[in-house]
Formats: structure tokens, sequence, C-alpha cells
């Protein structure tokens, strides 16, 4: 593989309405993420992925952009994203910003004008189609819920696409002209120095679009029709057009087919971020233990490895402002303790690829569940909230699985102290603080040596330790007793190192047969590695690194 600066990546990414608020009005700010700049670099991140920052009405908090040259006014001036850019190249760091192509929100002055003339120049930058029988132009669901298609004001039988809600219509990628528009846009974000982009959304940017109606797969009568809106054949032909900048593509299901076109030499991305591995909650009644979602995630983690093959970088993360927390995630209640929060990270932190880090993952933050519905603030929370109660749910089941489920839980603000909203914001948070912020919080941590928040450095220091960063980036991965339930463990090897990772979510531990010759233990979880000559035996939630002999 051609070796490119991107890949020893160790990213933190940053919600930006929810890191730290400067003047008061409860929302997080630029100004904010520049304040902690030197914990991130503390923490040893090279790369800081900024959720969107640009102009927007915020109903899908920034993920709706109204102006791609512009900072939305909560949070900062272009003035202060320069500054940012600057101060974090003094210390290392390059920015990504998260670009949104796939829609715009409906405030854009494009669709703007779109909505005056459909047919005209600006109609040609989104989806507009006549309907049928009297309904939309066909019965696909939005991700977010209800209809994709929404009618246009003014007109009797004219809808515009929209896969998110209805105030993010899609943009047209079959359009040269829009194509040209956005490309520009990112030459001039790149000039003022940023190290590239996470891309939202982007295995969804081209459609096939077959109008037909599909059987329904709900009682609305719709279906979640993904096949005709996510990695659709002839994706990576528009996606090319982009590969000069340094980018990271939200991807859905990556497959053997698309490992060289999406992050092959050639690729249209440096690296994606698939969650074929997060998906899945410990808490759905499907695997109801730590220990069956652990197999399960494992195999899949290597699986998803044995697809790329060498071939290109994936993206290893465990959490992101879409998902609960990582600990209620994989970690049953019962299972839940500083030995497993510690082992959890080191799971996939060793694989082949690069590594992204989520705001508060590094202090353990946890889920936040609500007492009602209304305790929530997400758009989509509401529409999957609507659809649980058409499906026959009660509210306390579907607000059971909503607190299970939800991607609010990684949007509480971040515990910086045990002071008055965690040191958050002087005045009001946007969105309430996880309660338990008086015990768990960044500057406890910080006191505390066996902190989580110590080890997450020390791990980070591990990978990017000179001797050994080329073994993880480029070395040979070898999946180590992979029949053993509760166990998962590899091995990266190069002519340099031989580096052992192993972890076990068993509370009872486990002892394994080890032939290995320890040189040295470079990050453990317990004090002690009770190694012997022909085996070694792994403490409850242990997790271990270790350099063994060639
Ligand atoms: C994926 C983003 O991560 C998510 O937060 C957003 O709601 C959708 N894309 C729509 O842009």
């Amino acid at each position: 593989m051609e070796k490119k600066w991107w890949h020893k990546t160790v990213g933190y990414q940053i919600y930006p309405k929810s890191f730290q608020d400067t003047n008061g009005d409860g929302i997080g700010d630029l100004k904010g993420v520049i304040r902690h700049l030197d914990k991130i670099e503390k923490l040893g991140a090279n790369v800081i992925w900024l959720c969107p920052v640009f102009a927007s009405p915020m109903v899908d908090n920034g993920y709706d952009i109204s102006d791609y040259m512009d900072i939305d006014p909560s949070f900062g001036t272009m003035e202060d994203m320069k500054e940012l850019i600057a101060e974090a190249k003094k210390r290392g760091i390059r920015i990504l910003m998260d670009l949104v192509v796939n829609h715009s929100s409906d405030r854009h002055a494009w669709f703007q004008a779109a909505l005056q003339d459909p047919f005209g120049k600006y109609g040609k930058y989104y989806v507009f189609r006549e309907g049928k029988d009297g309904k939309e132009p066909n019965n696909w669901r939005s991700i977010f819920g209800g209809s994709a298609w929404e009618k246009v004001p003014g007109y009797d039988n004219l809808y515009y696409l929209h896969i998110f809600t209805k105030e993010q219509p899609d943009l047209n990628w079959e359009n040269p002209e829009l194509r040209e528009e956005i490309y520009e846009m990112i030459l001039k974000w790149m000039d003022l120095g940023l190290g590239g982009f996470r891309l939202d959304a982007i295995s969804h940017l081209k459609k096939n679009y077959q109008y037909t109606n599909l059987p329904p797969d709900g009682p609305d009568e719709y279906n979640m029709a993904f096949e005709y809106f996510n990695n659709v054949d002839g994706l990576a032909d528009i996606l090319c057009e982009m590969k000069d900048a340094l980018t990271i593509g939200e991807y859905d299901h990556m497959g053997p087919e698309d490992v060289e076109d999406v992050i092959g030499e050639n690729g249209s991305f440096s690296s994606v971020f698939d969650f074929c591995h997060t998906l899945d909650n410990v808490r759905n009644p499907k695997w109801g233990n730590t220990v069956a979602l652990f197999d399960d995630y494992r195999d899949q983690l290597f699986a998803a490895q044995k697809i790329v093959d060498g071939r290109g970088m994936l993206c290893n993360f465990l959490e992101n402002h879409d998902k609960p927390r990582s600990i209620d995630r994989f970690l049953m209640p019962e299972d839940q303790n500083l030995y497993s929060e510690k082992m959890l990270p080191v799971t996939n932190f060793f694989l082949p690829g690069i590594v992204f880090l989520y705001q508060g993952q590094e202090i353990g933050m946890r889920d936040d569940p609500k007492q009602s519905i209304q305790g929530f603030v997400d758009k989509p929370t509401f529409a999957i909230y609507d659809r649980l109660i058409a499906e026959g749910k009660t509210d306390a089941e579907a607000l059971e699985q909503i607190n299970c489920e939800s991607r609010e839980h990684s949007r509480t603000p971040m515990q910086w102290d045990a002071s008055a909203e965690a040191g958050f914001t002087t005045g009001t948070p946007w969105f309430p603080v996880n309660k338990n912020y008086t015990e768990l919080n960044y500057e406890a941590e910080e006191k505390d040596p066996d902190s989580l928040l110590w080890f997450y450095r020390k791990m980070v220091a591990v990978r990017r330790r000179e001797d050994l960063e080329e073994t993880f980036l480029y070395g040979t991965l070898i999946p180590e007793y992979e029949t053993v339930s509760g166990v998962l463990a590899y091995r990266r090897k190069d002519e340099k190192n031989n580096v052992l990772i192993l972890t076990t979510s068993l509370a009872d531990g486990i002892t394994l047969p080890f032939t290995d010759t320890i040189e040295e233990v470079l990050l453990n979880n317990y004090d002690t590695c009770e190694a012997g000559e022909e085996t070694i035996r792994l403490q409850p939630y242990q997790c271990l690194v270790l350099k063994v002999k060639e």
C-alpha cells in the first residue's frame, strides 16, 4: 500500500453543539473547541472531525446546510473557523469538516429558487417528479420515517425527494452543473487549510430511479427501499471526481465487490465509516448477554477486515453522534466496570485501518434514558416513536425501545467538571446534561491516574509509538483464538514487531494455551499479567497488548 500521511490518523470526533459553550447561550461553539485543543492533543489525536458548523436552520442539527460557505452564527464566525484551523495546526492536528451533499436544507437559496421554478435551472439541482394516481411518485419510505416525497407547495401533482426529513431535499447528482458547484465549494474550503472532509450519507448520492411501487414493508404502506438509494451501481463514477481531497465517507455496507472502487488505491475515498459492526445493541432481546454480542462483533470485525484484505484502510470506531454510548451498547449493566470499560476500545483499536474516538468516549460517558418521549428533541426520534405506536406498541414499550436505541444519548453535553451544567455552559444547555456528571467528568478523571481517560491516553500512545506504528498500520493481521467464546484476540506482525492483542468479555476470565514469549507488556487494564510457560490467564474483562518475540 502506498503510504499516506493520513494513515496515521487517530481521530477525535466533535459534536460542536454539545462540546463547549463559551458565550452562555447553551449551545457549544467553535471557541469552545479551541478552548479544549490542548486536551485533544494530550489524548494523542491528530485529526478532528467536526460535525457540521455551516449555516443551517438546524432541523437536523446542522445536517441541513443552507449555505456551504458560511458558519452558523450559533457556532461563531468564519474568523473563529480560521482560528480553529490555525490553532489546531500548531498542535499537529488537522481539521475535517462534515460535508453534507446528499441533500441541502430546504432553506438553501438553490432550493428556494427551485420552488419558484421547479422546471428551471435550480429545479434540476433537486429531484422533482410528478405523482402517480393521486399519490407520491412511489412508495419509498424516508430513512427518518414517512414518505420520501413531499408535495411542492402550489402544485397539485408535483413532489420532491427527501430520503431524510422533508427539510432536507436530496440534491440531484446526475446534474453536472450541480456537481461543479459542489467541487468548487470543496476546493474553496481546502484552500483554507482543511485536512479534508467526512462525507455525510455518501452512499446515497446515486439513486435508482425506477419509479415502481414496492411491496409495503410496514403498516404505513411504504417500503424502506434501501437498495434503490444506497450503494447503487454507478455511484463510484460520481465520486471519483472528488478523490483529490482527503475524504472519509459515511458508507453503509460496503460489499466485497465495492472495496477497490471505494477505498482501493484509486478509490473514491481515503477511508470509510461503515456500520456493519456497530449496528447492534446488547439490550436487544436477540442478545441479552455481553458474551454473545461480543462473539458476533468479533466475527463481524474480522469478516470486514477479510473483505478489505489490505486493499485500503477501514475506519475503526465504537461511537459517534448517531449511536448510543458504547459502554451501554456493548456491555450489560452487570458487566459494566472499569476493567470492561478499558477493555472495550482495545477490541478494535489495533486493527488495520485508521481510528476515531468520539467526544466523551474517553471518559466513559453514558446513555441518558428519558422518563417520557417529551425528553427527546430529535425529529427522527419522534418519527420512530410514531411508527412504533402505529405498529401497536404501547407508549411504555415505544419509550423503552427508544431509550435503548436513541442516537440522542451521544448528544448530551460534554461533562467537563462537577460544577453547574458540567462546565459545559453558564446558561441553560440546549439539551440536558446527564445527571451523572457530578461523579463522571473530565476533571475528576484527570486527577485519577487509574481512570479511563488516562487509559485512553496510554492506548493512543501505544498505537502511535514510533517503533510500533508501522506494524499497526501495515503489519499482517492474524486473528487468534477465533473459536473461543468470550475472547477477541489478534496479532499484528511485520519484520520488526510481533504484537498480540488479547481481550475477554468473560466475567470469570479464561485460561488460554499460550506459547509466545513476552518481551514487553504494552498495555494492561490490570496490574498483573498471568502468563505461564504454556498458558496465559486472562482475568475478568482483561485486555493485554503484548510485544512478543518474533
Ligand atoms: C448521517 C448523519 O451522521 C446524521 O446525523 C444525519 O442525520 C444524516 N446523515 C442526514 O444528514
